[in-house]
């Protein structure tokens, strides 16, 4: 592809992600360009940007399976910067490593601390859908990058919901899922609650329901992230022996490890909605209208900006 140093901000993309970076360059006017990656016999990354680039460039990459992806971003981003850019954004409509926020055990990586440092050095800018931030304030804290954008998936996973299921009663799988619970079950006056968890291994958790009614309600289950699927599989077990009518899922990030899909299945699981921050069948609600809105402010504010829409702001 021929490249050009470009007056309007640019899109760099890895080819898997090709159709949600269309979607987010069209609804937000911006250049479009392909990241070459070969892959060498021994595993190594060699990777191709667009020859010149413009001040303002956008690197869009979602970190589920997050290993060799932080490798690309660091070879991604350091390039970029000798090829033009001023001001480097990184998009990751799904954010790694949030998850382990405290060493639990003496001499444990506090892997979101870290991985956080390594992005803020690398990019100015982050934009990224339902972080895992539990024991933090904010997402600056986790990834101290100068300008920090969180959006949510939760008020348009609702809005499915309202659409699919009669006065369902939205539940959060443990209590770090009461914050998009809360959101969601507002916009439409949802009957709401969460469970209780304790997870004894990565897949053993123990769940305890919330003292609610559960008998004949059409229950969903909203969380940020299913894995495993242990959590919402535990939980619709109790929520069907407890009389629910239906069990249905609806998360933010589809990560669905291993047969995680079929332990919904079998644990009576209906209908499982998600949004498209990660590729997936179960992909129901597309962030790209909410992710190029928040480029588009982003990028307003200019190299200049550095402090500008700031902070951290719930955009949707
Ligand atoms: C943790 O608190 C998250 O919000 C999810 O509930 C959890 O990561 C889901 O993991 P899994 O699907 O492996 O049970």
């Amino acid at each position: 592809m021929q490249a050009h140093a470009a007056t309007k901000p640019v899109l760099l993309y890895f080819e898997e992600e090709q159709p949600s970076a269309e979607r987010i360059a069209q609804a937000a006017g911006l250049a479009l360009f392909p990241i070459e990656r070969h892959r060498f016999p021994d595993g190594e990354l060699k990777l191709r940007l667009p020859p010149a680039l413009g001040p303002q460039v956008v690197l869009l990459r979602t970190l589920n399976d997050p290993n060799e992806k932080l490798v690309e971003l660091l070879l991604a981003a350091q390039t970029a910067r000798t090829l033009g850019a001023q001001h480097l954004t990184l998009v990751a409509p799904y954010l790694a490593y949030m998850r382990q926020d405290i060493a639990f055990q003496a001499g444990e990586a506090i892997s979101q601390r870290v991985i956080g440092c390594f992005l803020s050095t690398l990019f100015d800018a982050l934009i990224t859908v339902d972080p895992h931030l539990h024991r933090v304030a904010n997402l600056q804290e986790a990834v101290p990058v100068t300008q920090a954008i969180v959006l949510s998936g939760a008020p348009l996973l609702s809005d499915l919901i309202a659409t699919r299921r009669q006065r369902p009663l939205l539940l959060g799988p443990d209590a770090e899922s009461a914050q998009w619970v809360a959101v969601a079950a507002a916009r439409h006056g949802f009957d709401h609650g969460v469970c209780q968890k304790m997870r004894h291994g990565d897949h053993a958790v123990q769940l305890e329901l919330p003292d609610m009614a559960i008998a004949g309600r059409q229950v969903v289950l909203l969380d940020d992230v299913a894995s495993t699927g242990q959590t919402v599989a535990q939980a619709a077990r109790l929520l069907l022996a407890a009389g629910a009518a239906s069990v249905d899922v609806a998360v933010t990030h589809a990560l669905f490890a291993g047969d995680a899909l079929q332990v919904l299945r079998e644990a009576g699981v209906g209908e499982v909605w998600s949004t498209d921050c990660i590729a997936h069948d179960s992909n129901a609600i597309s962030m790209a209208s909410a992710i190029a809105a928040a480029l588009v402010a982003l990028l307003d504010t200019g190299i200049n900006g550095k402090s500008g829409p700031g902070a951290q702001s719930l955009l949707s």
